[in-house]
């Protein structure tokens, strides 16, 4: 038998956890301490983030980005172009706690294999037609082919990629909580980092060979 005291002890520490679990997961990047912080991305010193650049000095350029509206060089191995509007690029988003990024993708083309480290991702297909997907931590895959309008979610930091599955180019926004997500992209994190990864590594990784290695190196001028 629970006795009438305890559970009201259970009803409350239920209450406790439900008030607690929105405050541990509601943003990426702290909360900004003033109305903005133009980013000094030439300042010598560095916190976590980067320091103000003088209120006087601020004008509303600062706080409008142009870098969008071009469409990426997709001329690569993966026929595919991530741009980047993150704190470095558009220094307005200094402690905002978001950002976005513009993919486009030619015939075929893939935003290979990648995570972020600091956000969660939410993103909506423009134009054309994407294979998204992501891996858990327990190794599970999910995945959808998406078209025009249609949105995704990728969890923090888990493995993710998309894949244009369409018959001409195909165009993603994505937005995150962080002004500056990060990105590990395995396929370059492994096989293309300086200096390289050591061969052993790899290959017990991957269980093959070292010319498998020197292969996949190759393709990314490693
Ligand atoms: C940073 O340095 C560049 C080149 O010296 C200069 O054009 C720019 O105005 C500087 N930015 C700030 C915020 O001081
Ligand atoms: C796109 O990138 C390729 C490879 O780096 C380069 O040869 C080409 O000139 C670029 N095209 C444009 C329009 O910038």
């Amino acid at each position: 038998m629970v006795s009438s005291s305890s559970s009201g002890y259970g009803l409350l520490f239920c209450l406790l956890i439900l008030l607690l679990v929105p405050f541990r997961s509601h943003s990426a990047d702290p909360d900004p301490l003033q109305d903005f912080c133009l980013a000094n991305l030439n300042a010598t010193s560095s916190v976590n983030g980067f320091p103000c650049k003088p209120v006087s000095a601020v004008t509303s350029e600062d706080f409008f980005f142009n870098g969008l509206s071009v469409e990426g060089n997709t001329s690569n191995v993966f026929d595919a172009a991530v741009t980047s509007a993150n704190v470095f690029s558009f220094p307005g988003l200094n402690t905002q706690g978001m950002s976005m990024n513009r993919v486009d993708f030619a015939t075929g083309g893939l935003n290979a294999p990648h995570s972020h480290p600091r956000s969660s991702e939410i993103g909506v297909v423009i134009k054309g037609k994407l294979l998204v997907g992501f891996v858990t931590t327990d190794n599970v895959f999910h995945s959808k082919v998406l078209t025009v309008g249609q949105m995704f979610v990728i969890p923090r930091g888990l493995v993710h990629f998309q894949r244009n599955v369409g018959k001409g180019k195909a165009l993603a926004f994505t937005a995150f909580n962080s002004h500056f997500p990060g990105a590990v992209v395995l396929p370059t994190a492994l096989f293309a980092s300086t200096p390289p990864l050591p061969n052993e590594v790899l290959t017990k990784a991957f269980q093959v060979e070292d010319q498998v290695v020197n292969s996949i190196r190759s393709k990314f001028g490693a």
